[in-house]
């Protein structure tokens, strides 16, 4: 059996290394792997290839910094030229990038499988770009792996119980990869010798609609520098968000590191204090490791988060965000609840993708 994965974005890599670790132990599957090249920067992308030990990509189409249309348009036309020549049983996609979706629609025209691994999930703002490669990816996908049980729901509220295709509750692939590597982590991982605090608050921000409009940016930053004057926030800077500083003229006084690979990324968040974030993976990570989280966002698809009231949706107002901070900093996390399953989720997608 021969299966294509398409990644391109640094979240991708990490949950594809989840499925692939299991895959490649498999007898008679073969995985072809296509990066689309969205992420380049050695630390966007290389770091994680080698800490991750996914083997280097069949294909790389070095696509990326470009408008949505054009990079999922060159995205499309690219992966199907692969996937013409490799022909493969089924293809992989991961969560809600442009190249999830390119990977998907150049799939499925081709009337190939297509698997998308995080479906279901939903935050109902049509606005943002990753709803709508969510939405069309799930509608052209055959397999469609669940996360959670609120994602499982959303297909079924959406009608997909009716659709030809098959809906697996798998539980969270990066739930096993953060069990996973948190392991390799603690022997490999010397972060903590570079950042000068044993106290922290990590953040991360990266989100179009946080960091390309000057005000909200803005906005966000005063909040962050009231926490940093109690407590230092440690911000990993993505490239989206290291432009925007420079061309809105932000001198931005939060403790600024590149950003850091997965492992690196897993000992920032289980020794920080908090963590605040308008990322979609960093909010479950932070509840991984018993972390309260502060999501920069009036709305997210991990919303079993803020129901049992760890996560916190503060939005981009600073009285908000504030308002957050002090009633997390010194509460204690408690819950039991396990809602991204038992560290398995890869197995059952693999078991699945090799029954049909
Ligand atoms: C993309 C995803 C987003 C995901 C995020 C993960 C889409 C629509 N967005 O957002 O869902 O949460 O990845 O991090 O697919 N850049 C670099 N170096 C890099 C990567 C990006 O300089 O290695 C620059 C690009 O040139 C561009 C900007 O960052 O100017 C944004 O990159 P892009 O891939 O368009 O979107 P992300 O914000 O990374
Ligand atoms: N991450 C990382 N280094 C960083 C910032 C994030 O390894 O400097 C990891 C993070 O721990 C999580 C994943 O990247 O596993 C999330 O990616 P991101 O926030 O870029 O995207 P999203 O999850 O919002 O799509």
């Amino acid at each position: 059996m021969k299966i294509a994965t398409i990644v391109g974005a640094r979240p991708q890599f990490i949950k594809a290394a989840a499925v692939s670790r299991v895959l490649r132990k498999k007898k008679d599957v073969r995985e072809v792997l296509i990066h689309t090249g969205q992420h380049f920067d050695d630390n966007m992308s290389k770091i994680f290839f080698e800490e991750l030990e996914i083997p280097q990509p069949d294909y790389h189409l070095g696509i990326h910094s470009l408008k949505h249309g054009a990079m999922t348009g060159r995205m499309l036309e690219a992966i199907e030229e692969v996937l013409l020549k490799e022909l493969p049983d089924a293809v992989m996609v991961y969560g809600d990038t442009n190249s999830t979706i390119a990977g998907a629609l150049a799939a499925k025209k081709l009337h190939l499988k297509v698997a998308h691994v995080e479906a279901g999930m939903r935050s109902f703002n049509m606005r943002m770009p990753e709803e709508i490669n969510r939405v069309l990816t799930d509608r052209i996908s055959d397999l469609l792996f669940c996360s959670t049980k609120d994602a499982e729901q959303n297909l079924k509220r959406e009608g997909y119980e009716h659709m030809d295709c098959c809906i697996i509750r798998s539980g969270d692939v990066m739930y096993d990869a953060a069990l996973y590597y948190a392991k390799r982590a603690q022997r490999s991982s010397d972060i903590l010798k570079r950042i000068p605090f044993s106290d922290f608050v990590l953040c991360t921000l990266h989100r179009e609609e946080n960091t390309d409009d000057e005000a909200t940016l803005k906005r966000i930053i005063s909040a962050l520098t009231k926490i940093h004057s109690a407590i230092p926030v440690v911000l990993p800077l993505h490239p989206r968000t290291r432009k925007n500083f420079d061309r809105f003229g932000i001198t931005c006084p939060l403790h600024l590191i590149e950003p850091v690979g997965y492992l690196d990324m897993l000992t920032l968040t289980s020794h920080s204090k908090m963590v605040i974030t308008d990322s979609g993976g960093l909010q479950k990570e932070a509840f991984f490791f018993h972390k309260h989280c502060i999501t920069l966002r009036e709305e997210t698809e991990w919303v079993e988060l803020v129901d049992l009231g760890i996560n916190r949706l503060a939005g981009t107002k600073e009285k908000k965000i504030l308002k957050a901070f002090h009633s997390f900093i010194e509460k204690p996390f408690k819950t039991k609840a396990s809602p991204y399953g038992k560290g398995d989720a890869s197995e059952k997608i693999v078991k699945a993708l090799l029954a049909t």
